[in-house]
């Protein structure tokens, strides 16, 4: 068993964009410029937009960050949306996830431009995804592939079971996942037997939110097991009061796989980086 180390790849994928940044500048080129949006002070979004911040820094991006209170109108948002999107610095632009519930967040989201849509959920770039077009895809599913590249994973007529239907991870790692040619089958949780497919896989993407959910008896010896799953599960011991968990039950399927993601350090680095190539991307395919 070898452990897909996210950290360690993110690290060297970080460096590679580094140096592209470098590279632009040094040809008169525009610099990638991230801003991304957060509405009101719900604790796990303002950790994800420092670390996105963070990681622009490290990468040499700008980034900016717009921070507005709770009560901010659905109007008034998307007026902000709109001058990002008419702002020719701005490459790409994300709008932190969940709005407050009297925002709709369709409307949000389809309203930035599909050219400065990072987070590749725009139905123009799904579509495009889809018909596997150069365009944003969505930052997990990005990640996932680039980490599998990196340890040359095989997935020439492999079986992959993506566990897991969101519009943000399982759909759109079924379709990179097929254009990467394999025989791909979606659970998710209206499927009877989860169990029957995930003992054919030889790839299972596990992306369905509850803790320890992959055991070790839906595995068959030799798989490549995928965890998306970062539940927070109280932990007294733990500084922040919990501990994130997985959706696969790691001490007991490790041992069966060829290759697993740890969970933290797999697919989470690897989520961050997603958005930064696709930042990176903005450049080459809609800067002037
Ligand atoms: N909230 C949780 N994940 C995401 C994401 O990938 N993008 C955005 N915009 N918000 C999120």
């Amino acid at each position: 068993m070898e452990l897909l180390n996210g950290n360690e790849v993110s690290k060297k994928i970080k460096l590679e964009i580094k140096e592209k940044v470098i590279t632009l500048k040094s040809q008169g080129k525009k610099t990638p410029h991230l801003a991304a949006i957060l509405v009101g002070s719900d604790g796990a979004s303002m950790t994800y937009v420092a670390a996105k911040e963070k990681d622009c820094m490290e990468v040499g991006f700008d980034s900016t960050v717009l921070r507005f209170d709770a009560n901010l109108s659905e109007e008034a948002l998307l007026e902000e949306v709109e001058k990002i999107n008419n702002n020719p610095d701005i490459d790409g632009l994300i709008v932190q996830l969940p709005l407050p519930k009297h925002i709709n967040e369709k409307k949000v989201t389809e309203t930035i431009s599909y050219k400065k849509d990072v987070d590749g959920f725009h139905p123009m770039n799904v579509g495009m995804m889809f018909k596997g077009l150069k365009t944003f895809l969505p930052a997990t599913p990005y990640g996932i592939v680039k980490l599998l590249e990196h340890y040359g994973v095989e997935t020439n007529g492999k079986h992959c079971v993506v566990i897991g239907r969101s519009d943000i991870v399982g759909k759109p790692m079924s379709a990179l996942m097929l254009q990467k040619n394999c025989t791909v089958t979606v659970c998710h949780s209206k499927t009877k037997s989860v169990k029957d497919f995930t003992l054919q896989a030889d790839i299972i993407i596990a992306a369905i939110g509850i803790p320890g959910y992959l055991t070790a008896d839906m595995v068959k010896e030799g798989t490549v097991v995928v965890d998306v799953g970062i539940t927070r599960v109280e932990d007294a011991t733990a500084k922040s009061g919990y501990r994130l968990k997985g959706d696969v039950d790691f001490e007991n399927v490790a041992p069966k796989c060829s290759y697993i993601t740890p969970v933290p350090g797999g697919v989470g680095p690897m989520t961050r980086v997603g958005l930064l190539l696709n930042t990176l991307d903005a450049i080459s395919l809609y800067s002037k």
